[in-house]
């Protein structure tokens, strides 16, 4: 029996880990933490009946039983939280992005190190079904050489919570290439079986909420952290760039908002023998050099956060890292560090 704690009862919690913690045998939550009470008694109440809602997560570091956390608390807390957590001699597992800059990040994964435990990261796509396949397909050849993949992670119209932490630079570390970026370049990064970066070339723009009060959407998931009247919006909406890798080159387009009124959510690798599309979140379609057939994947889609809090608990379990081990993840937080800092210095960052 694994002895656990929660820390951050929000969405991602409630909607992702719970229900999939709840689900695997073994696992004993005694301690649900959030800041604020009425959410950790709420989680208390709707999953795990048993366990102590607590508002103060030094309450479950200090408590011997407890040998793992999961930090699902808004990016800017993930590293105090985690440090504290490894030092206290847990296991951790933390949501994605690892934190809001590749600096930390990278102290995150030394103290992990340092005291000899399991850091793993919430790059939940990678326990995609439809992943897994493309990702073995690459290193089987069924691509030749891989030279180029694009990116598309673009919506119409739907900045989440403006004016709340998502769209406040000093609590998220940034908008729509920290936020959903961070899983199409961890994806891409991984697929192509961890490319090291050359170069980057980006710009970040924040265009579509300049005026918080008038701004038209047809979805703002987030809602209840929106503060329109008193927030800040200091985050990109859109995003563009250019990576030099030394397999592939990259190129991308990412929206929280545009005036294109069609959500485009893929990743195209083109390869001298064959290409593919992935759709996120779903199936991907595989086009054969050779004989110019094609086929679309159909594959059962695990449900991926449950994967993910699994392998984690059987890391601890074995001793052997799973593929969402801090380390394995650290390149894509040093991508999107560049990316900004390009975007920022209105240059091309050179590694
Ligand atoms: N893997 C994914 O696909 C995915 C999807 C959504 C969110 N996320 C990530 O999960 C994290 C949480 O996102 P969310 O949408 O659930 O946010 P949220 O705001 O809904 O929930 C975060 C919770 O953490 C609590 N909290 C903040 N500081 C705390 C502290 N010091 N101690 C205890 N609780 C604290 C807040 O009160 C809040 O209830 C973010 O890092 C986000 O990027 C990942």
């Amino acid at each position: 029996m694994r002895t656990i704690a929660i820390i951050g009862c929000g969405r991602i919690a409630n909607n992702a880990h719970f229900p999939a913690l709840t689900k695997i045998d073994g696992v004993r939550i005694k301690y649900v933490c959030d800041i604020i009470e009425e959410k950790a008694v709420k989680a208390k109440e709707e999953f795990v009946s048993y366990a102590q809602a607590i508002t103060d997560y030094n309450i479950a570091l200090a408590d011997p039983e407890v040998e793992a956390v999961w930090v699902l608390t808004p990016n800017y807390a993930h590293y105090t939280i985690t440090m504290d957590a490894l030092k206290a001699g847990k296991h951790v597992f933390c949501e994605k992005p690892i934190t809001v800059s590749y600096e930390l990040s990278c102290a995150m994964a030394e103290e992990a190190k340092k005291q000899g435990k399991f850091l793993n990261i919430g790059v939940c796509n990678r326990h995609q079904r439809s992943v897994e396949v493309l990702e073995q397909m690459v290193r089987e050849g069924k691509f030749g050489n891989i030279y180029h993949v694009y990116c598309s992670f673009r919506d119409f119209r739907s900045i989440p919570g403006l004016g709340g932490d998502f769209t406040t630079k000093a609590q998220s570390g940034g908008g729509v290439l920290i936020d959903w970026g961070v899983h199409f370049f961890d994806l891409v990064l991984y697929i192509l079986g961890g490319a090291k970066l050359k170069s980057v070339s980006c710009n970040a723009y924040s265009e579509m909420a300049k005026d918080m009060k008038s701004y038209k959407y047809v979805n703002m998931w987030a809602e209840d952290t929106a503060d329109v009247e008193h927030g800040t919006n200091d985050v990109d909406d859109y995003i563009t760039g250019y990576i030099r890798t030394d397999k592939a080159s990259i190129s991308f387009n990412g929206a929280w908002a545009q005036n294109i009124g069609k959500a485009e959510m893929y990743i195209d690798f083109l390869g001298d023998k064959g290409g593919a599309r992935l759709n996120y979140l779903g199936q991907f379609t595989y086009w054969d050099g050779a004989t110019l057939q094609s086929y679309t994947s159909e594959h059962e889609l695990p449900n991926m956060y449950q994967e993910e809090d699994e392998a984690f608990l059987k890391s601890i379990e074995s001793g052997v890292k799973d593929k969402n081990y801090i380390d394995y993840v650290l390149e894509s937080a040093r991508l999107l560090q560049a990316l900004y800092d390009s975007s920022e210095q209105n240059k091309e960052i050179q590694f």
